[in-house]
């Protein structure tokens, strides 16, 4: 009997693990970034996020985190974080608060396509 009730359960399971897989791949597909997108959503960010003002102008103020050549996912939650408050510093969250998902990942794709010695990338 119990091995029965067992055994009954197991389609509902599949089902809902195929709902949940589904969802989130039209989730994945609908926020996939892009670099060339982002290259115009960026223009916000280089005043304290380039590189040369990160070395110059700023570590005495702020320390501006390089964001240029991190990975791709961890700019866009660090960005969702802000939007939703779980990071706390007050620039960032007012900039994030005007940026959609699909902004995120842009801006996301953009910066981890750089390094510091991109030559024809003066907007890092
Ligand atoms: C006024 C200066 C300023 C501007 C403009 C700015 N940022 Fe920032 N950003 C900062 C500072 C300062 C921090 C570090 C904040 C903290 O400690 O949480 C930061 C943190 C970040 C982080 C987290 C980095 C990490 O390693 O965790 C990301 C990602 C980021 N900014 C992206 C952006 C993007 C994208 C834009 C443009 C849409 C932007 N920032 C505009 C100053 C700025």
């Amino acid at each position: 009997m119990i091995s029965m009730k067992k055994l009954s359960i197991l389609p509902q399971l599949a089902v809902t693990a195929a709902l949940v897989f589904a969802g989130s791949a039209a989730q994945a597909d609908e926020v996939k970034g892009n670099a060339a997108a982002g290259n115009g959503k960026v223009w916000l960010c280089v005043g304290c996020h380039s590189i040369p003002e990160y070395r110059a102008d700023y570590p005495l103020v702020y320390k501006v985190p390089m964001i240029g050549g991190q990975n791709a996912a961890y700019i866009a939650s660090a960005l969702a974080a802000y939007k939703k408050g779980e990071r706390k510093h007050p620039t960032m969250r007012s900039i994030a608060a005007s940026l959609s998902d699909q902004d995120m990942a842009d801006i996301g794709e953009y910066y981890a396509a750089q390094t510091a010695s991109s030559p024809n990338n003066p907007l890092k």
